[in-house]
This record gives C-alpha cells, structure tokens and sequence, in this order.
C-alpha cells in the first residue's frame, strides 16, 4: 500500500541538494520572472549565462522598457523561441506605464492573478513567480512536475487539469516557493524521463510507479511539420554578408540572417548546402545558394538566429 507523500522529506532534500543557481540568491521579482521565462524552454545549464546578461542589461523592468526591442533580441541571440523575448519587451512597456493608463508604475504586479494578465505570462510563469517571489500559496505546473505527478500516481496520460489538481493538493502553502522549485528540481535532477534515480528519490515510498518509472507519462505525440526553404547567401567584396531582418510574423520573427522564404529565387547562383534545422514545431531545410552583393552587414551588429549562423558557416 502506497503512502501519502512525504512533504517533509521532498523539502528536506531540496534544502540538502538544490543546485546553487543565481536566481535562487534574489527575491527581486523581476529577476525571478526573467530566469522563469528563460527557463521555460532552454535548459538551466544554457540558461545561467542568458540570464547573467539579461539582469545586467536589464536590472528593471524600466531599464528594458527604455531599450529597443532589437536589443534584447541581441542579447537573446542563440536561446531560441525568440518570440520570448518580443514578449518580455511589451510586457516590460505594459509594467512601466502608469496605473491610470493600466500598468503598473514600472513594479511587476505582486499576485498570480494580475502577473497573468502579462504579455507572455501564462499559468505557470505566474504562478512561479507569484510563489517564488511572493509566497502566495499557488502551486505550478510544468513538464518536470507533470512527470512527477504521472510516476507517483502511475497515471500515463496525466491532463493538464489533473495535475493542476495533484499540485494544488499537495502544495506545501506555508513555503510554496521553495515546494514548487524542490518539485521541480526533483524532476530535472532526480525523476528524469530516461534514467530515474529512484534509490536517492524522497519521495519513493509513496510512488506507485516506481517498478516502471519509464512507463510514465507517455510521450505526447507532437506533430511536426517539414518547411523546405531557400536561402541566398550574398557576401560583398569585404567578405560582409547580405542579412536582412525576419518580419514580425512567422518564425524567427524579428531575427536577423540572410534572405529565406520559400520558393526564394535562385537564378545565377550556386547551390553550396542543404542545412536541417530543428524549431518547436517545424523540420527546416534550407537550400543555401552562394552570391554576390554590392555591400552587405556587420553579423557581430545584429541579433542572429542559430540557423542563421550555421548558413553563414557554411560560406566560411
Ligand atoms: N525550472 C524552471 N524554473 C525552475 C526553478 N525555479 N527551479 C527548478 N527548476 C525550474
């Protein structure tokens, strides 16, 4: 017979093994907030020097609200999910306005509830920023946690609903800051997907699927979509190539490379490589054909996005 889970012990081990990461040592929120959205889709490690740059650059919501959104694109270069960061730029305009014109005087608002009404916040982006930061009592949801939750009730295919309820009945209310990051970084240290340590696990003796761990959650079956592009790679006679900006719709909105779409126009050039590229929900591959132009751009001026680098590797 399985037990309750074990509140004491998970916080007990999160107080003995958390990884020291920076954004534990802060309570200022909009430091928690950019580490949270940093960490929604790229991994802690790659995501410790992103966020360095990010609160030296930006150590207000003022500080970013006065830069262009280029800017911040820049510094986000080579993250991914740029849209992140367009996001992060409105939301810092929308908290800098004052309240009688509907933001926020320049504070990030102090409850899951208005942080939600943000560009780019979404439930579990508020609710770890509002427990983290503020210590309301508000349990969040992401993949690591989800994972958790399917092993300890050996449930495969978990809904969002379902674990939202797990969460919230569980929650440790008294320090759900600390709860909802020692769940989640049992999920990232502990309960990974392929390779469980459920020997060093505090929350073993209450899992029911700790036979199999494996076995929970099923993979989500994601549908993705082939995108066949061409490129044109254009270097003037200083070696500079020709890059242009993305528009603000589409992938890659906003970044900067050489030209691509579909059905590019290739007349008079010659094709050097074929270049897969892997986004959230698209296989790219990218036709890159060599030319030449009367003057092109400084890459080191722009915010290039990782594709955009490998295709001007591939005219080195
Ligand atoms: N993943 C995203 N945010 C996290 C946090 N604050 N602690 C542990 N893992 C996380």
């Amino acid at each position: 017979m399985s037990q309750r889970l074990s509140q004491s012990k998970l916080l007990a081990w999160y107080a003995e093994s958390k990884r020291d990461l920076p954004w534990r040592n802060t309570n200022d929120a909009w430091k928690i907030l950019l580490s949270e959205i940093l960490l929604q889709q790229t991994q802690v490690s790659r995501g410790i020097a992103y966020w360095k740059k990010l609160v030296a650059r930006f150590p207000t919501p003022q500080a970013m609200a006065d830069a262009q959104v280029d800017e911040v694109l820049l510094l986000w270069q080579g993250a991914g999910y740029y849209s992140r960061a367009r996001r992060l730029h409105s939301l810092s305009l929308m908290v800098c306005l004052p309240s009688n014109e509907g933001g926020y005087d320049g504070r990030l608002p102090q409850t899951a509830a208005e942080l939600l009404k943000l560009p780019g916040v979404g439930p579990y982006t508020a609710a770890a920023v509002a427990s983290i930061a503020y210590g309301e009592p508000v349990a969040c949801v992401d993949g690591n946690i989800r994972r958790v939750m399917a092993r300890q009730s050996k449930n495969p295919e978990p809904s969002m609903k379902e674990v939202d309820a797990w969460a919230q009945d569980i929650l440790y209310g008294a320090d759900a800051g600390n709860w909802n990051q020692a769940l989640m970084e049992l999920g990232a240290t502990i309960c990974t997907p392929r390779r469980a340590q459920c020997t060093q696990c505090p929350l073993a003796s209450s899992c029911k699927g700790r036979e199999t761990p494996t076995a929970y959650p099923l993979p989500k079956k994601v549908k993705r979509k082939r995108l066949d592009l061409q490129c044109t790679l254009r270097f003037d006679a200083t070696g500079k190539p020709e890059l242009v900006q993305r528009g603000s719709d589409g992938i890659l909105a906003g970044m900067w490379g050489p030209p691509m779409a579909e059905n590019l126009n290739t007349e008079g050039l010659e094709l050097i490589g074929i270049i897969q590229h892997a986004l959230s929900h698209r296989d790219l591959y990218v036709e890159v054909w060599l030319g030449s132009c009367s003057k092109g751009t400084d890459p080191s001026s722009v915010a290039l996005s990782s594709l955009a680098q490998k295709i001007l590797s591939l005219g080195e």
